[in-house]
């Protein structure tokens, strides 16, 4: 049976052909802790980390490549935004849209330091419940369960304009948004590699603008500062503690050069035109509920139920009669379901990449229309 991968949101599937190269190179190349000795080969390694922090940062326009750490992915960005960066006491608001890395730090920061929280549902309501209070706007740019985009150039200018921090959840959006840490006056960047950045998984980073102060909450080994008994201050040092996934590394820097040589522009567009094919595909089937964006701007995810059918069920039939991978359920964001009024059901979520075909998303529409007139 031929597969269809419509999981992209989990993770990017397949990877360009680079990217499972890049893996083995970094893995019998470069197969030396980085940082860690004077010998060459950790020296190679070096240098192969400091070329990936240098695209990285042209890619997002990071003023200082110094300024972004690498992580094992967004949720370990994020915990390092929200427990290092955000002050106590201090007042935060943030979205209904947020997944569970975002909303259980800041849960964490609710009931240990004093953080108080306000939930918009989309950007246009964060300025008329800021406060003399507000240190922090922590922002999904898409939503990994409807794709609503929230528009970062207007949040950005309200950051800049009130003095907030600007902390920036882009899981779903890198590799697929223009994303300008100077334009769009982010403070802080989450990215995790491994979705539409096609790098592998266990790889992320987090960005911060120049003046952006932090706190470590891991700390560890950095091959520098040995004597230090605490972390040491610099980036990237003070936020990577512990021996660095090079292989993971050189991977989202394989996948970064793919979407450059691609053009994000393309990419976008492919994605956005197979993500309205199937909207309006879905459309004309009765007994099926489209879960949209909120916002003008749809990303390429997309949820539904059909009448009458559990989420779990129709998940579990795409996938053994069709060959159709798709994601049932709460896809870790759970009051994004009070707000579309699935808290009960869950959605099954189709999500879209750029190895999508409309061959694909035609397969999908005509057995999502068979199943539903079988109900
Ligand atoms: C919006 C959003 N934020 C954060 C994450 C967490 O990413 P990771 O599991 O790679 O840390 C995800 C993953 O699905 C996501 O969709």
């Amino acid at each position: 049976m031929k597969n269809y991968y419509f999981d992209n949101s989990a993770t990017s599937s397949p990877k360009p052909e680079a990217v499972y190269k890049a893996v083995e190179i970094g893995l019998r190349e470069y197969n030396a802790n980085p940082g860690r000795a004077g010998h060459r080969k950790a020296v190679e390694a070096g240098r192969k980390i400091y070329e990936v922090r240098e695209k990285i940062a042209k890619f997002f326009n990071v003023k200082n490549s110094l300024n972004i750490a690498f992580t094992a992915n967004a949720t370990e960005s994020l915990n390092f935004a929200i427990k290092g960066g955000i002050p106590q006491n201090s007042h935060v608001i943030t979205t209904n849209f947020e997944h569970n890395s975002v909303l259980r730090p800041l849960f964490y920061m609710q009931d240990e330091k004093n953080i108080k929280l306000t939930f918009v549902n989309t950007y246009d309501e964060i300025e008329k419940n800021i406060t003399s209070e507000t240190k922090a706007v922590v922002i999904n740019h898409i939503s990994n369960v409807n794709g609503t985009i929230q528009n970062i150039e207007e949040i950005g200018k309200i950051c800049k304009k009130h003095n907030l921090l600007f902390i920036l959840d882009a899981s779903q959006s890198a590799g697929y948004s223009y994303i300008d840490m100077e334009k769009h006056n982010i403070s802080i960047l989450c990215l995790t590699g491994h979705k539409s950045l096609f790098g592998i998984q266990g790889i992320g980073a987090i960005c911060l603008r120049d003046n952006v102060k932090i706190e470590p909450i891991l700390e560890g080994g950095t091959g520098s500062f040995s004597k230090l008994s605490r972390q040491p201050k610099e980036m990237p040092e003070l936020l990577e503690a512990g021996t660095i996934n090079t292989p993971g590394v050189i991977s989202l820097g394989a996948g970064i050069d793919f979407i450059n040589e691609m053009g994000l522009d393309k990419i976008r567009e492919h994605e956005n035109r197979l993500t309205k094919r199937f909207i309006d595909g879905l459309k004309d089937i009765e007994k099926i509920k489209i879960y949209k964006s909120l916002t003008e701007e749809q990303g390429p995810v997309v949820s539904l139920n059909i009448d009458g059918v559990d989420s779990g069920d129709l998940a579990q039939i795409l996938d053994e009669e069709f060959g159709i991978f798709v994601r049932p359920g709460f896809h870790c964001a759970p009051l994004a379901h009070k707000v579309i009024g699935t808290y009960e059901t869950g959605t099954v979520r189709f999500s879209f990449g750029y190895f999508n075909t409309d061959e694909e998303i035609e397969f999908a529409l005509s057995t999502l229309e068979n199943i539903a007139l079988q109900i």
